[in-house]
């Protein structure tokens, strides 16, 4: 079933990532129709798709109409026919280069020359992989998270070429998902994996110096810091800690690592000028001094919440399950 008010996407890669993708466009309205290196394995790929809408609406954790919707929206195609008089093409093919090459030459080919190109590499430069698509300026990366259909935010990831008008069209078709999005200059690692692997490069050093193990760093990551993460990011909580207090914290920090702590220079220029965090009313974010109270009102309500929903969940089944001994 078609019905021409319905935008058409195409997914390129229909394997774990473009799978979920495609299932989170076809529930935000749209027909999807996937490829992948041939016709059978798209054609399977789709029951597997389906099945696992079935299996998440059965959980609780899609809509119980969302089978239906995949069903109806989701179909097989072959690379030339899944592009032709599509609106928006994502590219999620493995991530090696020549094979994005490939793939986006052939989008490329059959796609409409506005139609926008996206692709979800995690790590290759989106003006490198631009190198093989023509009419550029309508590529960029369209980065989404594992697991596609529950992670909420995806990276938009312009290169030097990309027309700025592409921007607010493909926003738009990231919010009809229900997800945010967040725009990041074309730079190694983007902004997801330079911050998620700068924490985990610190949290192999602390192991590797016996500061804790790594049951105990989870630990502390999970219950205290990390347990902020939801609801606010590295900025916000800098401000709400103090500007000032950062600075002497980078001090202290700096007696036993000096470069690698060394103060960052826009927290030291706020410092200088008075700007310390919402206690001063202005930080890194302008957050009014006046909705400071609000503000810890709402931090602490979404903590409580927090927990609740983790002690409701329980603890993930990382160990063993604990056994009894009759
Ligand atoms: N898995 C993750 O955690 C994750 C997270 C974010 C981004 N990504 C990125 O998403 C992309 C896809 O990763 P994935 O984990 O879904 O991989 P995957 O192996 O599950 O899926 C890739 C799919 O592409 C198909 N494919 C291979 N060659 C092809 C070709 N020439 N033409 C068409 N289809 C072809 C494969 O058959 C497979 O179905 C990669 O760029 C990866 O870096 C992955």
């Amino acid at each position: 079933m078609t019905d021409n008010t319905r935008p058409v996407y195409a997914v390129i890669g229909s394997g774990y990532m473009g799978g979920g993708i495609a299932q989170v466009l076809a529930m935000s309205g749209a027909d999807v129709r996937i490829a992948d290196v041939d016709l059978d394995i798209a054609a399977g790929n789709r029951d597997r798709l389906i099945r696992e809408a079935e299996q998440f609406a059965a959980d609780g954790l899609f809509p119980a109409e969302a089978p239906a919707l995949i069903a109806a929206r989701i179909t097989a195609a072959t690379i030339e026919d899944a592009v032709s008089g599509a609106t928006f093409i994502e590219e999620a093919v493995p991530e090696k280069i020549e094979i994005k090459h490939d793939t986006l030459r052939r989008i490329s080919r059959a796609a409409a020359p506005d139609a926008i190109i996206g692709s979800n590499t995690s790590t290759i430069l989106i003006g490198k992989l631009a190198e093989a698509v023509s009419n550029p300026e309508r590529f960029l990366g369209v980065h989404f998270s594992n697991p596609a259909p529950f992670i909420p935010g995806v990276e938009l990831i312009p290169h030097t070429t990309t027309d700025e008008a592409i921007i607010p069209v493909v926003e738009q078709i990231v919010a009809a998902t229900g997800k945010e999005s967040a725009r990041v200059k074309d730079a190694t690692g983007f902004v997801l994996n330079r911050l998620q692997y700068a924490l985990f490069h610190e949290a192999t050093q602390l192991v590797e110096e016996g500061v804790a193990t790594p049951e105990d760093i989870d630990t502390i990551v999970r219950t205290t810091f990390g347990f902020r993460l939801p609801v606010f990011g590295p900025f916000a909580i800098a401000d709400m800690a103090g500007l000032d207090v950062y600075a002497f914290c980078y001090a202290s920090l700096q007696t036993e690592f000096p470069e690698r702590f060394a103060t960052p220079k826009i927290l030291d220029d706020l410092v200088t000028a008075g700007k310390l965090g919402t206690k001063s009313g202005a930080g890194f974010l302008d957050v009014p001094a006046d909705r400071t109270p609000e503000l810890v009102a709402y931090r602490n309500k979404a903590y409580v919440a927090i927990k609740k929903l983790m002690d409701e969940l329980g603890p993930a089944p990382i160990h063993a399950a604990a056994t009894h001994n009759s």
